[in-house]
């Protein structure tokens, strides 16, 4: 039996995982209990804190997680350490989801929706490999402290260890072998030393272990023109926790809405993987009904694939969403007018009744 934890969160969350939800169902897999828990803003209300104990122990026990979004205005003004993304910094913490995988695609029938030239992103298919347990994001020491001369400083640390950079730098080039076989690393080593170590250490790894690939390095200036010059001439890009933040936002417009876009979070083998959409809580169309799920019901085709033995219903998942698009469903944010739950429908209608 495997398990898969929902954790729908705030804002445009619940309304995108009950589409996955529903898809799920419709896929009637054998074998697969499904759960829920509260986490985010929502767990601060019900329970006073973004990350209760009981949804970190169910996400631990769990074979994947498929989490919605967190965070919205209402608790926005509250101390880091107790808002809604706290919460998540934690729960990739404690799961030690160090890879994040954030595929970004541009399907044909959609490349007329971003807002560069079609000709540009037309069959973009790219693999961002973000490091997601790390960098500037934990380091220490970090915070808000009062000088001597009573002018404040913030302050944020990144830090990165060779063994952090070699594991997520392996888990890249293994990926790149089943693709077109190139990795784009991405660092500022001309500036910042931690950069310099990732730069040194993924090249060693190159050497020394996957020498068939082919890799190059960029600094994360360049890459974000390239990415928007030419992308389609990138197939893994390789980087830190904050740069792959950036980056993978941008890439998103390249495949016509960050509503599409899917990611996975994995961790040592055998260990649960958490999947979410990149998207965020949306707080300005929550509770509308408008919000594209397909980055939800893409996640969960992750989830199938990495974590619970099921790559064919991943595939299956996958080739509905496609159809759905070819065939015209467009929710808002591509330019259409169906809602949440008839984009839904549309790729249920896709997935057929037969399993
Ligand atoms: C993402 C989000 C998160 C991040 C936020 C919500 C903490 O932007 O997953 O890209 O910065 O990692
Ligand atoms: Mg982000």
């Amino acid at each position: 039996m495997k398990t898969l934890l929902l954790l729908p969160g705030d804002g445009i969350g619940p309304e995108v995982v009950a589409e996955a939800r529903r898809v799920l169902d419709r896929l009637a897999l054998s074998g697969l209990a499904v759960t829920e828990a509260p986490f985010g803003g929502a767990a601060i209300d019900a329970a006073g804190t973004p990350l209760p104990d009981a949804t970190r122990a169910a996400a631990l026990a769990a074979n994947a997680v498929l989490m919605g979004a967190v965070g919205g205005p209402k608790w926005a003004g509250a101390p880091y350490g107790s808002r809604p993304e706290a919460g998540l910094l934690s729960l990739r913490a404690a799961m030690g989801v160090y890879a994040n995988l954030r595929p970004v695609r541009c399907y044909p029938a959609l490349a007329g929706a971003s807002t560069l030239r079609p000709e540009v992103v037309a069959g973009l298919d790219i693999l961002f490999v973000r490091e997601l347990v790390g960098g500037i994001y934990f380091g220490e020491p970090r915070g808000i402290a009062t000088l001597p001369s009573g002018e404040r400083e913030g302050v944020n640390t990144q830090r990165y260890t060779e063994g952090e950079i070699r594991r997520v730098a392996a888990h890249a080039f293994a990926l790149a072998r089943s693709r077109r076989g190139l990795v784009a690393s991405v660092d500022k080593a001309n500036v910042m030393e931690s950069g310099l170590l990732w730069r040194e250490t993924v090249s060693a790894l190159h050497a020394a272990s996957f020498a068939d690939v082919e890799l190059v390095h960029l600094y994360a200036d360049n890459a974000a023109m390239q990415l928007v010059r030419n992308p389609r001439q990138f197939d893994v890009i390789l980087t830190d926790n904050l740069f792959g933040d950036l980056l993978s936002d941008l890439a998103a417009e390249l495949s016509g809405s960050i509503g599409l876009l899917p990611s996975a979070a994995l961790g040592a083998a055998g260990r649960p993987g958490l999947f979410e959409p990149i998207h965020g809580s949306a707080p300005d169309i929550a509770g509308q009904g408008i919000a594209n799920p397909l980055a939800a019901i893409l996640s969960l085709a992750m989830a199938l694939r990495h974590s619970l033995a099921a790559p064919q219903a991943a595939l299956r998942v996958e080739a509905a969403v496609e159809a759905a698009i070819a065939g015209g469903a467009r929710t808002r944010d591509l330019g259409g007018t169906l809602t949440t739950r008839e984009m839904g429908d549309a790729v249920l209608d896709a997935l057929g009744d037969a399993c």
